[in-house]
């Protein structure tokens, strides 16, 4: 039996979903049979902290401070073991743009791309390179915040006309904003658990009549397949490339690699790394856990085991 604390909450925007995360962990730590203290997380996180005195800390957040670094460095300080990847994974995976430059660096495929942040286009007039952005990536291009999860704020600009507004609100969830390549594809997620990737998972719009974004992350619209119905090389290579992500941007316990196949090239490219990917009954990793063998209980299991500080 530990002493578990399990974080969850907080006031990202991705709160909702953390609850849903936490409560399912609690339930499987239960099981377990472990002792559990719940801490919505907030201005008090230090002082609970101290009363629980846990052994392990689970961080069941998602999005700004719970994924981002911000609890994990607390969590230091206290010299509280906790799950999942340390502080500075969490800024590599938290930060797209920052993910991205790594990525690039060792030669890992991602989309094209072009990223500011507001002083730039108030003080630097960056909005007068928007034609040569718009010349390199072409149309339609893709505009999201660097730093959120849970598709917000992510807009897909068909013309040159949408791409201010589009810029408008992927700044209203951020300071840091990139212009991307659109990929036409096939959304693939590749979970990865202590070193180990999992199947593939895609993402399926159940509507493809017309190509509407949003519809994409409505409810009972996106169906999920694990695993996904792919060639075994493009398996393999969706794979390769999530453990790739996850040497480069130092992830440890447990993540998930988002990624694009290319419809017209059949090329793989990776879009993202999450640090702490979403725990609901929804969620890809745990589906893609359960695909292998894995179940809920056991996947908590393991990564409580690999916690550390
Ligand atoms: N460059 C792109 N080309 C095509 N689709 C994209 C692109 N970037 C994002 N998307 C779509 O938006 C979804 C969310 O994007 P992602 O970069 O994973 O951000 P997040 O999951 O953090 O919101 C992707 O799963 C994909 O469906
Ligand atoms: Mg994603």
């Amino acid at each position: 039996m530990t002493r578990v604390a399990v974080l969850k909450g907080g006031r990202s925007l991705e709160r909702q979903v953390s609850l849903k995360s936490g409560a399912r962990v609690q339930d499987a730590l239960h099981r377990l049979g472990h002792k559990i203290v719940a801490i919505d997380v907030g201005h008090d996180l230090v002082q609970r902290l101290r009363e629980a005195a846990p052994e392990v800390a689970f961080v069941a957040l998602h999005g700004r401070d719970g994924e981002d670094g911000t609890v994990q460095e607390m969590l230091e300080a206290l010299a509280i073991p906790y799950t999942g990847s340390g502080v500075s994974a969490c800024i590599r995976c938290a930060d797209k743009v920052i993910a991205k430059h790594h990525m690039l660096d060792a030669g890992i495929p991602t989309p094209d791309f072009f990223a500011f942040n507001e002083t730039a286009f108030k003080e630097l007039g960056a909005a007068d390179a928007l034609p040569a952005i718009e010349q390199r990536l072409g149309f339609p291009l893709v505009v999201k915040p660097a730093g959120q999860g849970s598709a917000l704020g992510i807009k897909f600009a068909s013309a040159e006309r949408d791409v201010p507004g589009a810029l408008v609100a992927a700044f209203s969830y951020g300071d840091k904003v990139l212009l991307e390549r659109h990929v036409r594809g096939r959304d693939l997620a590749v979970s990865v658990l202590d070193g180990d990737a999992l199947p593939v998972v895609e993402a399926v719009p159940t509507e493809e009549a017309f190509y509407d974004f949003e519809a994409r992350y409505e409810i009972g619209r996106t169906q999920f397949v694990c695993p996904a119905e792919l060639p075994d090389e493009v398996t393999a290579r969706a794979q390769e490339l999530a453990l790739q992500v996850w040497d480069v941007l130092g992830c440890r316990g447990f993540a998930r690699v988002d990624l694009m196949l290319c419809h017209e090239t059949g090329e793989l490219t990776v879009l993202e790394a999450n640090a702490i990917p979403g725990m609901t009954e929804t969620s890809l990793l745990p589906q893609a856990a359960d695909a292998t063998g894995i179940g809920f209980d056991e996947l908590i299991d393991r990564i409580l085991r690999l916690a550390r500080l």
